[in-house]
């Protein structure tokens, strides 16, 4: 077994120390060769780096493998629930009842936002996509917490359990207030004896005369989608929460940049984007076939579809697609159009050789849209749903990057291929 990789410039050789993972992942570690050699290496877009060490989640895209902590996302989506998923990707274990209690009493306490957040909301357009509204109202959550986000790094940790909690807690108080707010509905304050889910749902849909009634298990749906969303080791947002925290900036901080990076249509967007694709091929009386064609030909991209590191069927595509199919029918959708078309459209691909070439298979954004149209959320809050289920990898990744002394501020190197030097040309000259 190599523990070093020599590379070869010119005429001298540099050993590179080999890294070696749980699952026996391999990695040639490269700091040391730009002092040594001048060279950097090269490699836009991240898809061959490794940018950190992590303790937190495992992917194997080749084979479709996704373990929290190294517990398999199949066992989890069938046993767990989101907060207790939540737990163990933030501490590291699963939680005893009395820890498990805890957390939830925790985070049920920190439903309610500051009233002056409220006044925020007049402030934005009902026209404003609910993702610029999350970011804006994360970070400004950090204001009423000064204690926890101080950017000095060891208060930030110190406090870091009520911080998780507080974001863990509101980010759903925060996404259902723009529902509201965007539907011109008074907002709904949480209930303490609701579940993380339920309690969403209701501050979504109760009115003050009637509280919303799950008649077709949402909420368990939900919390499973959660669930599958919790964490995806250095996927685009989550790296983006952890170039943050490097420089020092608090979990606050950090997560808003993560919704940020979220937000476009190749990552988290893609839910949005998959229901606007199959609700296009439905209005188009297309029953999927044409689609395909014009996504081999380059003309569009079939949403939902892909992965940077899935080369296999993406698990919780797998998992959610089950899922939907349980919802639709729970509130008799069983036939939805939109279903039906997602099945041909999966079918069709996994058929055919553009598809099976690229090794493209439906990713967790594929079905996940299905089951939130069902539960009534509007699309353009599709992501804002991801956002929810995301945030407990965030703030595990935040953790990580904090409490590592050794963490040093993520600041990549580039080729310049701008011009040579040259001199000003004063104004009258030009
Ligand atoms: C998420 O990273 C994560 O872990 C993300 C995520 C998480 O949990 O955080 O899993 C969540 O973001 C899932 C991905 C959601 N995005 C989409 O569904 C958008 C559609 N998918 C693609 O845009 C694409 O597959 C990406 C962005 C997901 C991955 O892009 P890559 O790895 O850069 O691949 P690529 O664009 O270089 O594609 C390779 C080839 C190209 O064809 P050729 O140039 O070789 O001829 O595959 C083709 C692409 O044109 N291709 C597609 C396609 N995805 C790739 N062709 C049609 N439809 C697609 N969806």
């Amino acid at each position: 077994m190599e523990d070093n990789v020599t590379l070869k410039i010119g005429d001298n050789s540099y050993e590179c120390p080999v890294i070696t993972g749980t699952e026996n992942e391999k990695a040639f570690d490269i700091r040391k060769i730009r002092a040594e050699s001048g060279y950097i290496s090269y490699d836009e877009s991240y898809g061959n780096t490794g940018s950190c060490q992590s303790e937190i989640t495992f992917i194997n895209g080749e084979e479709g493998i996704l373990r929290y902590r190294g517990y398999p996302i199949e066992q989890l989506a069938g046993s767990s629930s989101f907060l207790e998923s939540t737990y163990l990707i933030i501490y590291g274990e699963l939680p005893s009842q009395e820890q498990l209690n805890l957390f939830r009493e925790k985070v049920r306490r920190s439903a309610e936002i500051h009233v002056g957040m409220e006044n925020h909301f007049d402030g934005f357009p009902t026209s404003s996509h609910p993702m610029a509204i999350l970011s804006a109202m994360l970070n400004s959550l950090g204001c009423y917490y000064p204690e926890m986000s101080s950017n000095d790094r060891h208060q930030d940790l110190e406090s870091f359990d009520d911080a998780a909690a507080v974001l863990l807690s509101k980010v759903r108080t925060i996404a259902a207030m723009t529902y509201r707010m965007k539907v011109g509905r008074p907002f709904i304050y949480p209930k303490p004896d609701l579940s993380y889910s339920e309690n969403f749902l209701h501050m979504m849909f109760s009115n003050p005369y009637q509280d919303f009634e799950d008649k077709s298990g949402l909420a368990e749906a939900l919390d499973l989608f959660f669930l599958l969303h919790a964490d995806h080791e250095q996927n685009c947002s989550t790296s983006t929460v952890r170039m943050v925290a490097s420089g020092g900036a608090n979990l606050f901080a950090s997560v808003s940049a993560g919704v940020c990076a979220l937000w476009g249509p190749l990552h988290g967007g893609a839910n949005q984007a998959v229901i606007k694709m199959l609700q296009e091929i439905h209005d188009s009386g297309d029953d999927g076939h044409r689609f395909i064609e014009s996504a081999k030909s380059g003309k569009a991209k079939l949403m939902g579809f892909g992965h940077r590191v899935y080369k296999n069927y993406d698990p919780r595509a797998r998992i959610l697609g089950k899922a939907a199919e349980r919802v639709l029918s729970s509130i008799g959708y069983e036939n939805d159009p939109l279903l039906n078309i997602a099945r041909n459209l999966e079918q069709a691909a996994l058929d055919d050789d553009y598809f099976v070439e690229r090794k493209l298979y439906p990713n967790v954004d594929f079905y996940s849209g299905l089951i939130l149209k069902a539960a009534g959320i509007p699309p353009e809050f599709f992501t804002v749903m991801f956002a929810i289920g995301r945030m407990p990898g965030w703030l595990a990744n935040w953790h990580e990057v904090a409490s590592n002394d050794k963490a040093r501020i993520h600041r990549p190197r580039q080729i310049y291929q701008g011009p040579a030097q040259r001199d000003y040309i004063p104004l009258e000259q030009r």
